[in-house]
């Protein structure tokens, strides 16, 4: 299938419902809350909690999650695509994320973490801001599938190793409207 070929039959491409929309915010207001707790205090107006997402996929999450967190925070994105350089390496963090962690704590936002990778780099670069604290918080993770070590504070819904679509995530770019999540079909 051509990468920007329109995909019209929702059937043909989506099977089961693994999460359903109801689970999927009970979960994210647990989170919120349990988040709550443990920056209440930590987070304050004069040091508001860094909320940082990578795009797309986290979008709806973020936006969901930052709706139940109750401590003084700020959101920001980073667009991983962007930042890559044509060899394929991360670049450096924009100056004015450098700038927002410096000496903050940060929340950061994942979608899913299947094998890592992306999480790993992000860590990386993060620490070059000079953030107090990093903690990660994904709505999904694939831990079968994960070959880095990377250290999750928050986890949404542990899953299989199975392709998912919906609630932000996407297949060649579609579905990420769903409500809910399901699985790609084979
Ligand atoms: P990692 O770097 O291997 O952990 O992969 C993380 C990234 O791969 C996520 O941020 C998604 O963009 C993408 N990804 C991994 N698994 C899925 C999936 O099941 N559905 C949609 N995107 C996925």
């Amino acid at each position: 299938m051509a990468t920007n070929e329109i995909i019209q039959d929702i059937d043909a491409v989506v099977g089961e419902t693994l999460l359903t929309e109801k689970e999927i915010q009970q979960r994210v207001a647990e989170l919120g809350q349990q988040i709550t707790q443990d920056f209440a205090g930590i987070a304050t107006s004069e040091k508001p909690l860094i909320v940082l997402g990578v795009l797309k996929g986290v979008l709806f999450f973020l936006a969901d999650l930052m709706r139940e967190i109750d401590v003084p925070n700020e959101i920001h994105f980073i667009d991983i695509s962007a930042a890559k350089s044509s060899n394929g390496h991360y670049q450096d963090l924009p100056n004015y994320l450098e700038q927002a962690i410096n000496n903050r704590h940060v929340l950061f936002v994942e979608d899913i973490v299947d094998a890592g990778l992306t999480l790993s780099y992000v860590s990386r670069i993060l620490y070059q801001g000079n953030p107090e604290s990093v903690s990660v918080c994904t709505l999904l993770s694939k831990e079968a599938n994960r070959i880095m070590d990377v250290d999750i504070r928050y986890t949404g819904f542990e899953i299989e190793p199975v392709y998912v679509i919906g609630y932000g995530l996407d297949f060649k770019e579609q579905f990420r409207n769903l409500r809910y999540i399901g699985v790609l079909k084979k």
